[in-house]
């Protein structure tokens, strides 16, 4: 039996023994009393009874412990032309006099503080100082509009809400106050402050009284010490696209997270403490959490916080001149950022012009990595190219090639196998296991191992009705595939109407809330077609009320900017088509998935259920109106 094999087996076999043992790497200001508390399944609590803090660990246990001196974080933004390095002390120092300031100005252990800010160190500062004081944060990405962030401040009522003001994109700049405040504006819940960071390129209006200047209260504060909270507490929350357009809120443990992002540097990414780890995502997402902010730090490394673009900033050799001027061995971002490297830069030429002799490995997840763009990393940056596959649920990764236990072969089109720790099976809709190389409901046997989601934001029981329900004794990831032989997973779709924009997660159910919210529309459905670039993108059909007097184009234009406004740029929503009547089963349900197939230009079979087979024609010529499917 290999090491990964034993190591596989050992984490499920003994799951207080494996994890106990890992979570000796971390500090703990109390031990816990038991590893794994199963007493009230399906609600499993990893470390019950210890006591730690996340920041300390992150961060004072280095700047004490010998690595005062060393990088902890290098800013790196061209969209500002500027690269700046903190140490491990600076940052600790930076980090525990604004814990001192939000604690002044009323934030306690317990209080939730949501987070509204591009890509500067003070975002990590802000995530770090909330974890200092045992506040919850909560993390909103730059790319949601105004009533996604209000829908976000009435289900976590934060205490403090801290933003920037602007974010900066590749050529514009976006100004993040006029939307914090509409925010607060249509939100029952009012925070009492808000610290606003002011950023030279676009100043914010203050509300006097509520906002508070971030450089004047972080002058003024005084440096605040870990408070030590329960392994069991939450460290933050992060809202993620649920079916609806209420949006989930994944809670996320201390301890738990703590052992488990610790103990996946070394055994999933192979990195030492004191190397250059970078993540290019965003603080706003999962991957920007667990590995910009928290793994590498907790790990001892030195992270990168990149304000900028795989492309345009300023060429497709970015990534490149990143990784050789930091001297990062390993980095993670999504296939989309690969696909957009490659359309600009087919040959590498941009890769030649880098010293790139001390990198080791590139991680991709995200979204499913098309072996295409698998295999033409590979030959270009000659290093292992690494798919693995998570969730914003899950916090790390289900399924990985671990390379700091033993490198498996690769197959492309498959994140390799479950992780040690994680439980996989493909199951039928009945609950039983398919035979291998047939697809199913990838689902993951509880216990889950720590670090994944305990619940949902004050919301036990749509926990239990979106992940447990279907499958008693499982968590259903909502993802379909298969299991090969060899016990790797092929992620294939997701079983729900989620789609995968550029790595980012959006409801297509969100965006048809918005389209039927148009007087003229009638009935609606959006549906995620295949994008050689961003992997989906979304496309609107409409029906609209008979006797309307806007023109199509207009009603068009209309939802276009709509779902901007409501969801924001990020849905990347700009494609949507009038339809005489939408194709439907005799019972009423929208046909999305046999749409999306002729979209795609895939084989498909009518279903026997349709109402009137003659609409699937016309949904074709409207699609292909639209430039779908694109090979045709
Ligand atoms: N604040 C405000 N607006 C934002 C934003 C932010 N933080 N991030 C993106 N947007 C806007 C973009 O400017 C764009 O606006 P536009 O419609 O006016 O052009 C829109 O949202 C869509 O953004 P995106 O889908 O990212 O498209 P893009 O063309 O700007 O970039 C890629 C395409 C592939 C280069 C980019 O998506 C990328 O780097 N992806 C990497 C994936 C990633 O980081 N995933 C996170 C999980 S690992
Ligand atoms: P998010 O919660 O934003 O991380 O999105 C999670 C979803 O992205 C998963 O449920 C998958 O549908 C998809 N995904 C993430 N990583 C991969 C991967 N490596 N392969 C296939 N799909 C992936």
């Amino acid at each position: 039996m290999g090491r990964f094999d034993q190591e596989q087996k050992r984490a499920l076999a003994d799951p207080q023994g494996f994890w106990g043992e890992a979570a000796a790497a971390i500090d703990w200001d109390q031990p816990w009393d038991k590893v794994l508390d199963d007493s009230n399944p399906p609600f499993y609590r990893w470390f019950a009874g210890g006591r730690l803090n996340t920041c300390y660990n992150a961060l004072d246990r280095h700047a004490d412990g010998g690595r005062g001196g060393q990088a902890a974080l290098i800013y790196d933004s061209p969209v500002t032309d500027t690269v700046r390095s903190y140490t491990y002390s600076e940052l600790r120092d930076l980090v525990a006099r604004f814990a001192g300031a939000m604690a002044t100005h009323g934030v306690a252990k317990g209080d939730r503080v949501i987070i509204y800010m591009p890509m500067v160190p003070e975002a990590v500062i802000a995530m770090l100082a909330c974890a200092r004081l045992g506040a919850i944060h909560s993390v909103v990405f730059g790319g949601f509009a105004a009533s996604e962030l209000a829908t976000r401040i009435d289900d976590a009522t934060p205490k403090m809400i801290l933003a920037a003001s602007c974010g900066v994109e590749v050529n514009r700049v976006i100004p993040y106050k006029p939307l914090l405040d509409a925010a607060i504006e249509q939100a029952a819940h009012k925070p009492d402050h808000c610290i606003v960071l002011q950023r030279p390129m676009e100043r914010a209006e203050m509300t006097a009284g509520r906002d508070l200047d971030w450089t004047e209260v972080a002058a003024a504060a005084k440096p605040h010490d870990c408070v030590s909270v329960a392994a069991t507490d939450p460290l933050y929350i992060l809202y993620t696209s649920g079916t609806t357009g209420e949006p989930k809120g994944i809670v996320r443990d201390n301890g738990g997270h703590a052992v488990a992002l610790k103990w996946s540097m070394k055994a999933v990414y192979d990195i030492e403490p004191g190397e250059v780890y970078w993540a290019a995502s965003d603080v706003g997402w999962v991957v920007g959490h667990s590995y910009i902010v928290y793994a590498p730090l907790l790990h001892g490394c030195t992270t990168i916080l990149y304000e900028g673009k795989p492309v345009g900033t300023p060429d497709p050799g970015a990534f490149w001149r990143v990784i050789s001027q930091h001297k990062v061995v390993t980095m993670f971002t999504a296939p989309t950022a690969f696909r957009a490297i490659r359309q600009q830069d087919p040959t590498g030429v941009h890769i030649d012009k880098y010293d790139l002799a001390h990198y080791r490995a590139l991680f991709l997840a995200g979204e499913r990595c098309d072996p295409d763009t698998l295999a033409w990393a590979q030959e270009k940056l000659k290093v292992p190219v690494i798919d693995h596959w998570w969730q914003t649920e899950t916090g790390w990764s289900i399924a990985a090639n671990c390379l700091g236990i033993e490198a498996l072969p690769i197959k492309p089109g498959s994140p390799s196998r479950a992780v040690p720790g994680w439980d996989v099976r493909a199951l039928d809709d009945g609950g039983h296991e398919v035979p291998r190389g047939k697809i199913g409901s990838i689902v993951c046997k509880l216990p889950l191992p720590p670090g994944s989601l305990p619940t949902l934001w004050k919301a036990d029981a749509r926990f239990r009705e979106a992940y447990l329900d279907e499958f008693p004794g499982f968590y259903k990831t909502a993802d379909a595939g298969y299991i090969d032989e060899d016990g790797y997973v092929y992620v294939m779709a997701r079983t729900d109407d989620i789609i995968n924009v550029a790595g980012h997660r959006l409801s297509t159910g969100a965006m048809e809330e918005v389209l039927a919210a148009h007087p003229d529309v009638a009935e609606c459905a959006v549906i995620g077609v295949a994008d050689s670039l961003k992997g989906q993108l979304p496309v609107g059909f409409l029906v609209v009320n008979a006797g309307v007097e806007r023109s199509e184009a207009e009603i068009v234009a209309d939802v276009v900017r709509m779902v901007r406004e409501r969801i924001g740029p990020v849905a990347a929503f700009k494609t949507a088509a009038v339809a005489k009547r939408l194709p439907k089963t005799r019972s009423g349900k929208i046909l999305r998935g046999t749409m999306r197939a002729i979209a795609d230009g895939e084989s498909y079979k009518t279903p026997a259920t349709i109402d009137d087979p003659a609409i699937l024609d016309e949904i074709a010529v409207t699609l292909r109106s639209l430039g779908y499917p694109h090979a045709s």
